[in-house]
Order: C-alpha cells, then sequence, then structure tokens
C-alpha cells in the first residue's frame, strides 16, 4: 500500500468507526448527548439567546428554511429550529436517527422539510436554499479538508444574508485532542477559526455556553457569515 492509498484508508475507518460508533447508541435524548441528556435544556436555552441575538444583526437571516446537520434524531429541529423556521431540513449519517426523528418531531410535521440519510463529507445542500446552516455537536466527525469542502459547499447553500451557526466542544489545551471510542476530534478555538477562514467564512459573533457542569469541553457558538457577502455589503457602504 502507498502513502495514498494508507492515507485513503485512514479516512475511510474514521468515518465507518463513527458510523458503527452511532449504530449502537439509543435513538434518544440522552443518546444524543452521550448520557448527558440533563443538559439539554441548558443547551437550548443558551442557543435560543443566541438565534435571537443573530435575527438582531445588521443584514440579518431571514425565518424562512434552516438546516439542522448532524441532527440526530432532531432534538435541535424540535425544541429551537421549528419554532423560529418556517421550514426545518435534517442531514444526518445514521438513516435509524431519522427514521426515529419521524415520531419523536410528529407535533411539528408541518415545519420539517426534508430528511437526508448522508454524512456530511458527502453532503452538498442545495444552492441558495438556507437562512440558517445549524451544525452542533458533529464537526469533530469531518477530517479538516471535507470540514473545508462541506463548508464551501454551505456557501453556495446559503439565501442572501444567510449564515452558518456552529455550537462545538473546544479543547483547553493549544491541541486536536482525538476520540478513537466515537472516532471524533476536538479542535482548539485557534484551529476552528482557521478552519472556517479556509472555507471563507468570517465569524460575526462568538459566545461560550454558560452553566454548564464542570469536566465537560468549553463550548462555543459561532455566527459566520461567506466573506465574499461581507466584501460585498462593505462595497454597498462605500458606494
Ligand atoms: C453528539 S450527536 C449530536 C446530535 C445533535 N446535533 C444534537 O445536538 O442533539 C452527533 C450526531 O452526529 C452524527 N454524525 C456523526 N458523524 C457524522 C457525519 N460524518 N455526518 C453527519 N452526521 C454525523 C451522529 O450520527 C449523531 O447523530
Amino acid at each position: 500500500m502507498d502513502d495514498i492509498q494508507k492515507n485513503d484508508k485512514r479516512t475511510e475507518n474514521f468515518y465507518s468507526d463513527a458510523a458503527n460508533y452511532w449504530s449502537k447508541v439509543p435513538a434518544t435524548e440522552d443518546g444524543m448527548l452521550g448520557g448527558f441528556g440533563f443538559i439539554s435544556n441548558t443547551d437550548i436555552e443558551g442557543s435560543e439567546l443566541f438565534l435571537r441575538s443573530a435575527f438582531k444583526l445588521k443584514n440579518p437571516p431571514r425565518k424562512e428554511y434552516a438546516l439542522d446537520c448532524g441532527s440526530g434524531i432532531g432534538r435541535i429541529s424540535k425544541h429551537l429550529l421549528t419554532k423560529h423556521f418556517k421550514k426545518v431540513d435534517l442531514v444526518e449519517q445514521n438513516s435509524e436517527f431519522l427514521e426515529a426523528a419521524k415520531t419523536y418531531l410528529a407535533g411539528r410535521t408541518k415545519r420539517v422539510g426534508e430528511f437526508f440519510p448522508i454524512g456530511l463529507q458527502n453532503f452538498c445542500p442545495e444552492v441558495g436554499k438556507y437562512d440558517v446552516i445549524w451544525c452542533q455537536w458533529v464537526l469533530g466527525h469531518l477530517q479538516d479538508n471535507d470540514f473545508i469542502k462541506f463548508f464551501s459547499h454551505c456557501q453556495a447553500g446559503l439565501k442572501e444574508n444567510g449564515v452558518v451557526i456552529v455550537k462545538e466542544n473546544i479543547t483547553s489545551s493549544e491541541n486536536v485532542e482525538v476520540d478513537t471510542q466515537d472516532s471524533s476530534v476536538t479542535r482548539p478555538l485557534k484551529e476552528l477559526q482557521r478552519l472556517f477562514d479556509l472555507a471563507g467564512f468570517s465569524s460575526v459573533k462568538e459566545q461560550k455556553q454558560s452553566r454548564l457542569p464542570r469536566g465537560l469541553y468549553p463550548v462555543y457558538m459561532f455566527i459566520l457569515r461567506p466573506r465574499k457577502i461581507i466584501r460585498n455589503s462593505v462595497s454597498n457602504v462605500l458606494q
């Protein structure tokens, strides 16, 4: 096996090991949160305030269409996104979680759009469809090159004034930490910002989630705008 083949094999294993891990996790809120189901309310309250702050930005996103990335059973769609957006699509690598989402989201059916059973590394959102693309507790399952590729696709998937909102664990060290159990990585703040930048996004707001139990990774939220749109709006101001 040459170096390229070895690298391809490592990538293949990175995604198949994660799929294998999640295939054994129960399709419940507690399962989605790795046994920390009791933090769900705190998490959603923090996200609610953060999302509201996105609607207060200059040139805010509209409230038409959101995409829940790595949605699991649709915890965020149910408690947050379908309360703010007319339609929400879900993308998730585990089709059984999406099947469970149909029951779990039963009370919100009118606001639920499409289900995409596919890994983000292979997903390309429809061009110009979304006002908000929400990525939470899933980006550690993407290798750097796929992270950048996925975010580049997200650029095209956003409507005018659309934003990507990211909520992820951050390492307290300067290092990327590898979890071989669920086949994921946790990145330090600088590394995450480097990847946003390489994918052509600028962070217009960052905030740490408060009131999480000690011993968990710090969790940060980001509102990201595609840089070319920022440039356009700057040039609009200058004209
Ligand atoms: C920690 S759970 C979070 C679920 C949901 N975002 C939430 O906060 O309730 C991670 C989810 O990401 C999904 N996932 C893992 N790797 C993925 C990938 N490459 N593409 C899409 N989803 C993935 C898992 O199947 C699981 O549903």
